[in-house]
């Protein structure tokens, strides 16, 4: 915690963050993963206790350990974080969606584990997609006629169809987030590395910020923006 004295910026306020990436079953022993650390969103914890918040912490598989001090929900899978998210909002003033969230799951998913048969081809795995939790989470505070602040995280690359800040605005749109951090990806860059540059661009005109640093520079910035939009629509 701060040695600085003064009152603590989230203190009354919950806050949901889902961190890591979710395990998509294919069998009892294999699933289909990503590789997201869950740095980011331990940092993000760390720095919202730190401004004083309660801190639901719903953990799908991370390489790190969750901070102590947070309400800790372990998840696998895409489906479980959504039932976790739904649940743990309620009541939350801000929930972050911090997690890789696998965006297909197999279609099936075996109750053994799947044999090698000589001779026979290689199985095919069909996918199913996942549900959007963030765009479920928007949907459902929007029903709900509450100001409660939902942030997502995007990491994009620039292809032939725009630059990642086109794409990420666009994402923007469509998810009807307040916030989205936006991180720009490539081979070595973001996922499992310790800094990180985002900018955070806003579903309510305000200009992009950006951020660099450590994982726990851009989580307190990101937490930092995070009060001040709570003071504002929330006083
Ligand atoms: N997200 C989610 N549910 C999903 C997929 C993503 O809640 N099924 C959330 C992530 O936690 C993140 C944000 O949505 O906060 C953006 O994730 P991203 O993968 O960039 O968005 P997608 O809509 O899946 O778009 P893409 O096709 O680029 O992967
Ligand atoms: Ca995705």
């Amino acid at each position: 915690s701060t040695p600085l004295a003064g009152p603590k910026p989230l203190a009354g306020r919950t806050i949901t963050i889902s961190a890591g990436g979710t395990r998509e079953a294919l069998d009892p022993v294999r699933f289909l993963g990503n590789r997201s650390s869950g740095k980011q969103g331990v940092a993000l914890a760390a720095a919202a206790l730190d401004a004083g918040a309660h801190v639901r912490f719903l953990a799908a598989h991370m390489d790190v350990q969750a901070p102590a001090g947070v309400e800790l929900v372990q998840v696998e899978s895409a489906l479980e974080l959504r039932d976790a998210a739904l649940e743990a909002a309620v009541g939350s003033d801000v929930v972050i969606m911090a997690a890789a969230v696998a965006d297909f799951r197999p279609a099936e998913v075996s109750d053994t584990k799947i044999k090698k048969v000589n001779g026979n081809d290689a199985p095919v795995v069909r996918l199913v997609q996942n549900p959007d939790i963030l765009h479920e989470l928007v949907v459902r505070r929007d029903a709900a006629a509450s100001t409660q602040l939902i942030i997502g995280f995007a990491a994009e690359t620039g292809d032939e169809d725009g630059d990642v800040l086109e794409h990420a605005t666009a994402k923007l749109k469509r998810k009807g987030c307040d916030l989205l951090v936006v991180n720009q990806v490539g081979v070595g860059r973001v996922f499992g590395q310790d800094q990180n540059s985002v900018i955070i661009l806003s579903g309510h005109g305000a200009a992009p910020q950006s951020a660099a640093g450590s994982k726990s520079d851009v989580a307190a910035a990101v937490i930092d923006r995070i009060s001040t939009e709570l003071s504002r629509v929330r006083p």
